[in-house]
């Protein structure tokens, strides 16, 4: 296990009726805004608690950000905060209201272009506080640093981390997730196996608890994942993903850990090219990475294969053909489709992508060694 430090401030507000809870977690005498995205919180009932919760509380409103959020959209709610002189944030939705609000709590202070937020070397001094209210759980944006924004104009999908955008607390009640339309429950579902499997299909740095704690999170998503949509208002299914979700990309499973990430970082051009949904593009993605890969991460994929799908196999070559196709079902199981075709993906695509990747000289994977030439590979095999 490699040496590590961890912090996560984030205060954690889980269970049924916790929106009520809401007055008591804002500072005395804020002017808060309150952000969302196209008007699921209005249909489901969650705006209307919100708005009971705060009573007495001074608040203003941004609604429309994007599944997806752009700058744009994110610029205009900052130019609203400066004149009505807004000091906390509220996100309620999903990953995409909770990361432009951290996009929106920086850029609000950010002296420069404020783009350049989006460039992992910026420095980001201060942000506005927030908190938020999930609808939606995916992304663990709700207890993590992380953002990702779209700039619409140029169809470029970035993210960007930093220690002052933690939420102050952020509220879990999975009676919100109820009316999730199907595909975002299988959406979120097959984000957070991604999250747990970009920090565990690695190198094996022999770090058990992180290990263990990734497949107790990849069975939940399994067990649960194919039980969802039989009961869709089952509490305590809904409160299992919930919380695996969280925990899928809270930071604590990385510690001690290498990690990849290239499943995301091919997806999200995926996403800013084709509008992809987020999730979509990692399953079509990450079977390509397993087994391109396979010599790297043959250890986590076998430790994978036996302790998460029970698979059992004594030719390490079956043993990884098996555990990949039973990632790829898995995704199929859930109604999501896992090839670039599925989804009319030109081959030209697969160019643009390598080249966007050469001009940021990128070079992803723990050990720094998926280049474009086998981000092309990565890609060709899921056409
Ligand atoms: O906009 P509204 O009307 O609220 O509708 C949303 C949206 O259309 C709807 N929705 C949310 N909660 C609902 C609901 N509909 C009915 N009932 C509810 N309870 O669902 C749609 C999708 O919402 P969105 O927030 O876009 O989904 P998600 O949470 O999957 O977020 C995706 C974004 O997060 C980024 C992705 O790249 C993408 O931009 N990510 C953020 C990460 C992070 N901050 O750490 C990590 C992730 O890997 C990911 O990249
Ligand atoms: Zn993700």
């Amino acid at each position: 296990m490699y040496n590590f430090s961890f912090y996560n401030p984030v205060k954690i507000i889980f269970g049924k009726n916790t929106i009520s809870k809401l007055s008591k977690e804002i500072p005395k005498n804020s002017k808060i805004m309150i952000i969302y995205g196209g008007g699921s919180i209005k249909k489901n009932g969650v705006y209307q608690q919100v708005i009971d919760a705060l009573s007495g509380i001074e608040f203003v409103e941004f609604a429309g950000i994007e599944a997806n959020p752009h700058y744009e959209t994110c610029l205009k709610c900052v130019e609203k905060i400066k004149a009505k002189n807004v000091d906390f944030l509220l996100a309620v939705g999903g990953g995409s209201v909770i990361d432009a609000v951290k996009f929106i709590a920086a850029a609000t202070f950010f002296e420069n272009d404020p783009w350049k937020i989006m460039n992992e070397e910026a420095n980001i001094k201060k942000a506005l506080p927030f908190g938020s209210i999930l609808t939606l759980p995916a992304t663990a944006s709700e207890m993590n640093k992380g953002a990702v924004i779209t700039k619409a104009a140029t169809h470029e999908k970035l993210a960007f981390h930093s220690d002052k955008v933690y939420p102050k607390f952020s509220i879990l009640d999975p009676t919100t997730t109820f009316t999730l339309p199907k595909i975002q429950i299988a959406n979120g579902i097959i984000d957070t196996f991604v999250h747990v499997t970009e920090q565990y299909l690695t190198t094996c740095e022999n770090a058990k608890i992180q290990d263990y704690f990734a497949e107790s999170i990849l069975k939940v998503l399994i067990e649960e994942g194919l039980k969802v949509f039989d009961d869709l208002e089952n509490y305590d299914i809904r409160a299992n993903l919930m919380w695996a979700s969280t925990w899928g990309l809270n930071g604590w499973i990385a510690q001690g850990q290498s990690e990849d990430w290239s499943t995301h970082m091919i997806g999200h051009e995926l996403t800013a090219i084709h509008g992809i949904d987020h999730a979509q593009t990692l399953a079509i993605i990450l079977p390509g990475v397993m087994e391109i890969m396979k010599n790297d991460k043959k250890e986590k994929i076998i430790q994978m294969g036996k302790n998460v799908f029970g698979i059992i196999e004594k030719d390490d070559e079956t043993f990884i053909k098996k555990t990949i196709s039973a990632v790829d079902n898995f995704f199929q199981s859930l109604g999501i489709a896992t090839h670039l075709s599925d989804y009319n993906v030109p081959d030209e695509t697969i160019e643009i992508i390598v080249k966007r990747l050469k001009d940021r000289n990128w070079i992803l994977g723990e050990k720094q060694n998926i280049t474009p030439e086998v981000v092309k590979e990565i890609l060709k095999i899921r056409k």
